[in-house]
């Protein structure tokens, strides 16, 4: 933060300096001796954040340089340093864009308290707004494991990588995704979030999801289509920006189906994830999926392949794959029948229920690296630089 001081007593132009340098000696500063007339030029040569002000006794002519400046300049902090006034004199001050009055004699704790008080605005101003990534899941085929994985990374996420995660089930006629990591039903859904959507903060959000974790939330799907219904595109942009704000990541389990409001979700997404296993019918399926996201325009990095199921011996290879959908795989769940088994029927997620696993040690590879915002595991592009064999035209 920088501090441009004129006044017109040299003396107290001197302790203004005094005081401000024992609290900050580092504190970028320029003094200058004179009046309202200096200010335009300090302004536009100095590119101060604050301006103390000393001798200014409001006249008309002052009143209009620092209406000109302040409104031109409307980050800028101006304090005033003047005798005690009467409350019209500080009213007139605030309405040309005077931030607080100092009075004289000046005390250095007053003084320093109203500039640390503009120093915090000016802090809050500028940091940046917390911004959740939102991660989309959507099976290339029904039953490719999208649900089982978005449910399972959000948890490891918020479990094992301390972040703040809401899963969002837009599944909307027959969601599930609550179930794999939960054992209860859910009053609240998300159509009771969009029939208050005026209503939608924070707070709201967390209050009506189910906590799986004090970090983890979780929004079921409504439980009639009915419900379903009154879930609008119109919703999704709005509860998406509220989720960023609160949350690290945003896990959208979507259904296969395009339709306006899974589009909109992909369209909100920072990352898609479509989900196959390695048999043709799942490829074939795949490359129409890539084709709708290429034709609604998605960039290439926005789409991450998963195969799920993977099997090391089968017959179709990673490199099949990717030689076919022209896509890298960004990850490789292994196939583990039992312990998945287990957990879906249980509703405990595989990472609590069988952390060693190398199904849960696969999705904790796969959060570690989402924290990180790793591209891809080195060990999955080295396995694309060779043995290619193309497998569809
Ligand atoms: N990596 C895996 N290993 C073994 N079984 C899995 C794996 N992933 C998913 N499954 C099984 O596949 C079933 C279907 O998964 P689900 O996530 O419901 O698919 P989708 O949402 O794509 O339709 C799950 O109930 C689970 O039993
Ligand atoms: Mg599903």
């Amino acid at each position: 933060m920088k501090i441009a001081t004129i006044a017109q007593d040299p003396q107290c132009l001197h302790d203004i300096q005094k005081y401000l340098a024992n609290v900050n000696m580092s504190l970028p500063m320029v003094a200058i001796t004179g009046g309202a007339q200096q200010i335009p030029a300090v302004i536009e040569q100095e590119h101060p954040d604050l301006l103390l002000l000393e001798g200014i006794k409001l006249n008309p002519g002052e009143q209009q340089i620092l209406r000109v400046v302040t409104s031109r300049f409307p980050d800028l902090g101006v304090i005033m340093v003047c005798p005690p006034q009467p409350q019209e004199f500080l009213l007139e001050a605030m309405r040309v864009g005077v931030r607080e009055v100092v009075p004289t004699p000046i005390n250095q704790h007053v003084l320093i308290d109203a500039v640390e008080r503009f120093q915090q605005r000016m802090a809050i101003a500028k940091a940046p707004l917390h911004q959740g990534k939102i991660l989309a899941f959507m099976p290339c085929k029904g039953g490719s494991g999208a649900t089982f994985l978005a449910s399972n990374i959000a948890y490891t996420l918020a479990a094992l990588e301390n972040k703040r995660v809401i899963l969002f089930d837009f599944n909307l006629q027959f969601g599930d995704a609550s179930l794999f990591v939960h054992d209860g039903a859910s009053a609240t859904s998300i159509a009771d979030v969009t029939r208050q959507i005026q209503r939608l903060d924070g707070s709201f959000l967390s209050s009506s999801s189910i906590h799986v974790l004090p970090n983890f939330d979780v929004l079921p799907a409504p439980d009639e289509p009915e419900k379903a219904a009154e879930i609008k595109p119109e919703h999704i942009q709005a509860l998406m920006k509220v989720a960023r704000k609160h949350y690290d990541f945003i896990i959208l389990d979507i259904g296969r189906a395009f339709d306006a409001i899974s589009i909109q979700c992909l369209d909100q997404a920072d990352l898609i994830f479509p989900v196959l296993q390695q048999t043709l019918p799942f490829i074939r399926d795949a490359k129409r999926v890539i084709n709708t996201f290429n034709s609604l325009g998605y960039p290439e990095d926005k789409i991450r392949l998963i195969v799920n199921r993977f099997g090391k011996k089968d017959d179709i290879t990673l490199a099949d794959v990717t030689n076919t959908l022209k896509l890298e795989v960004f990850k490789a769940i292994p196939n583990d029948y039992s312990v998945v088994a287990e957990s879906v029927n249980q509703g405990i997620a595989v990472t609590k229920l069988a952390r060693r696993s190398a199904v849960a040690k696969s999705l904790q590879e796969m959060a570690h690296e989402l924290t990180r915002g790793n591209e891809q595991s080195g060990l999955l592009k080295k396995l694309f630089s060779f043995n290619a064999i193309p497998l569809m035209s």
